[in-house]
This record gives C-alpha cells, structure tokens and sequence, in this order.
C-alpha cells in the first residue's frame, strides 16, 4: 500500500515526490532522472545539507559506543553538548539554563509553561499570554492556542482569551516609523482586564508562510511593555535560530533582550533536536519534575546538535554564510524588482525568503505559486509549495555559489514565461 493511504489525512503532503538520497545541496527524487537542487532544506531542518561527513562521523561515533538512548541519565555526549550550547549562545545569556526536546511544539508548550510559572510570581491573575495574529508555534494544544488555535479555538472557546492576540504588522501595511504606534493601538484594543493579566509575550522571529519580518520599532515597543510589566519576552526562533536568517538567531535583527528563546529544526541537521534556552531564574521556575520528555538528550541527537554547533563556529562558515546571503538576497531582490507581481509582499531575510504572488484576487495568486513550485521541480528545484500565495525558499546553508545562481536563473526562466501570459 501506498504511503499516502496508510498516513493519516491530517499529515497528507502536499507535494507528493519520494526522496532517494542526498549528497549536499542535492537530493535525488524518485521518477527525476537529474539531480534536484534542494531548496527547501526539507522545510529548514537540512542546514547542513545531505550526506554531511563531519555529522556521518560523528553519528557513528556515538552508535559505536552502542548507548542510543538514555532519557534522564546522564551521558558525556549529554554533557558535551550541553557545554557547547552554553558556549554558542554565550553573547545572549550569562548565565543560562537549557530544556533539551524532539519536537519544536514541545519547546514551545514548555515556553507557555514557564511564561504561566513567571506569571504566579506576580499574582494568580496573570495568567495571560500574548501572541502574534498568523504565527505559528506547532500542533499540541497550548502551542495551537498561541497560534491560530486550530480545532481548540473553536471547541474550547473560552480558552481564547488566556491567549489574546495583537494583528502582525505587514511590511506592505505598517511602516517603520508607525510599529510602535500600531503595538500600542492594537494592544489597547484588548479589553484591560485581560490586558492587565498578561504575564508574557511570546512572537515568530518571522512569520513563517511568507518570511515576514516586523519592523524594528514594533519589537522594539513589545519589548519595552515587556520590560515596564516585568513579564516574560520570548522568541520562537524554531525556523530563525542557527544563522537561517544571517544572524546567529534572527531575534538579534531587531536589538532586543528576550528572556527565553525555543529552538529546533536546523539546531540538529536533521536529527529530532529541539529545546528552550532562557535566563535561569526563569527556567528555573519550573517545578522539579515538571519538565521532562521519553528523547531529551538523545545521545545522537546531541551528537548531530555538536556537529552543527562546531560547523557554525568555524570562520569557513561565517565567511561562505556571508557570500551566500549576499548572493541569495541579491538574486531574490532582482526578481521582486523585475516582476510587479512579485513586488508588494516577497521578502528576503538571509537565507530564507518567500516569493509571494500578489494578485487582486488571492485565488490566483494561489494558483501562480502551486504552478510555480511544479515548473521549478521540473527544471530541477524542489521549493516550499506553502499552500498559499507564496513560495517559500530556504536552501542549505553550505549551498555552493553555482547552485545558487542556477536556481535563481531557472526562477527568472519560469516568471518570464508567466509574465508572457499574465
Ligand atoms: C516557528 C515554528 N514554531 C514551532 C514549530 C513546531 O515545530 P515541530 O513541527 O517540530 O513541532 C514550527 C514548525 O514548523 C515552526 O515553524
């Protein structure tokens, strides 16, 4: 039986090709006699592409020691990745405590946990958590509710306001200047009883379907509440974090100091990795025993997270990063200049950007962007078909410069066509 009539329709793919084996930026997909550029990243998990030798090393360095598992035992592998973690975020958190998962809602239900624990600190009403219209922070129910509340919102409604919300402020909507205007206007639409109970804030670096960006000044005022309420400011960095966006984290675009940041998917390479790091007098508000997950810890996990971590501290990586970013932005930019209907709402942030097909009717531009993604696997690209109207791009972070531009030549290619029938 095929494998899309034995998963469950809530886990359908939507673009069904099977993956043979990869060899860096390239995958080979099943049916495709060529190589196919992967620029998806497998949805920005891949940061270090396929078939890396350093991460094959040091995988089967753990395996041989034969311990493939240990939940809260505690292991030198354990141990060493710890360290490096404390090491690689050593520039944002003096002295940091660390909760290590699988799954990147698990990281962000234990952030909603310990906002709720900081928030009994100051009173048994500030049970409130503040999130942002149209981000996302995964699929368990606390994380559901900070997002767009899904199944739950409907059928456990009066949940919905334990998580009010504040509209996210397009770039093609709120200017620079206005951010901290439309924080505060959209924050004093909350009722104030529920306004007064908000014991933290918690935001997507970037909103995902479209790799939106805020204005700075609007983070800036999150922040700034934040830091007049003393309650908890967290970021969801599960896509953002481990250089996707140029910076090390993408919160530090924005020159802020949060309390607790949620990592996962690149973090491991591929490996179920995943975890909250924050100022310890707030992790440590969780009550012992309160945190704790079967895969924590995996040693082989941990071993992929080392190998990501000694690969970004190396100056090899900073330097290609760089390239790249310029290269991918420089190339992303050119197309949003060149086609009108591209120009309102695409962005580009390091290296993660979305084409965003704007059209008077969505519809359309829904259309534009599904043909897009299979016009682009034909030529030889696998891109992010999001289901919306944007095409979402997130390559490898060690893509070679040639990758690059041929896929971006092969994008022109494909929009010029469609240009021609527009
Ligand atoms: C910003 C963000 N937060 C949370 C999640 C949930 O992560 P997971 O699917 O690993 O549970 C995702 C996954 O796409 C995400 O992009």
């Amino acid at each position: 039986m095929k494998t899309n009539n034995l998963l469950s329709k809530g886990l359908a793919p939507n673009l069904n090709v099977e993956w043979v084996s990869g060899k860096d930026e390239f995958i080979k997909i099943k049916g495709h006699e060529q190589e196919i550029i992967d620029f998806t990243s497998g949805i920005l998990v891949n940061c270090l592409g396929y078939n890396n030798q350093l991460l094959k090393n040091n995988l089967n360095n753990t395996i041989s020691k034969g311990i493939l598992h240990s939940y809260h035992y505690q292991t030198e592998i354990k141990e060493s990745y710890l360290n490096s973690l404390k090491e690689f975020t050593s520039e944002i958190f003096d002295d940091p405590k660390f909760y290590l998962t699988s799954s990147g809602t698990e990281a962000t239900e234990t952030c909603l946990k310990l906002i709720l624990r900081s928030g009994l600190n100051h009173s048994e009403e500030r049970n409130k958590i503040l999130t942002i219209e149209g981000n996302y922070h995964g699929r368990t129910m606390g994380a559901a509710l900070m997002g767009n509340g899904n199944i739950y919102k409907n059928i456990y409604s009066e949940l919905n306001d334990y998580f009010p919300k504040v509209n996210f402020p397009y770039m093609w909507e709120v200017e620079e200047k206005d951010g901290e205007t439309f924080f505060l206007q959209q924050l004093n639409a909350i009722p104030k009883a529920i306004r007064d109970s908000i014991c933290g804030i918690l935001i997507e670096t970037y909103q995902g379907w479209g790799a939106c960006s805020y204005p700075m000044s609007f983070i800036k005022a999150i922040e700034k509440f934040c830091l007049e309420e003393k309650i908890v400011l967290a970021f969801d960095e599960m896509q953002a974090g481990f250089y996707r966006t140029g910076k090390k984290f993408g919160f530090q675009h924005y020159d802020v100091n949060p309390d607790l940041i949620c990592i996962g998917k690149g973090m491991g390479a591929g490996l179920p990795l995943s975890g909250i790091i924050g100022k310890n007098e707030i992790m440590d508000l969780a009550l012992e025993g309160e945190l704790s997950s079967t895969h924590s810890c995996n040693p082989i996990s941990c071993a992929a997270g080392n190998t990501v971590i000694e690969v970004m501290q190396s100056s090899e990586f900073k330097s290609n990063l760089k390239s790249n970013v310029n290269l991918f932005n420089f190339r992303g930019k050119a197309l949003i200049e060149k086609f009108s209907f591209l120009r309102k709402k695409s962005n580009f942030i390091g290296m993660v950007g979305a084409l965003v097909f704007d059209f008077k009717e969505n519809k359309k531009g829904v259309e534009m962007a599904n043909r897009f993604c299979d016009e682009a696997l034909k030529s030889g690209v696998l891109v992010i078909k999001t289901g919306r109207e944007a095409v979402k791009l997130s390559p490898s972070l060690l893509i070679k410069e040639v990758s690059v531009n041929k896929v971006f030549d092969i994008f022109e290619k494909i929009l010029n066509k469609f240009n021609e029938i527009l």
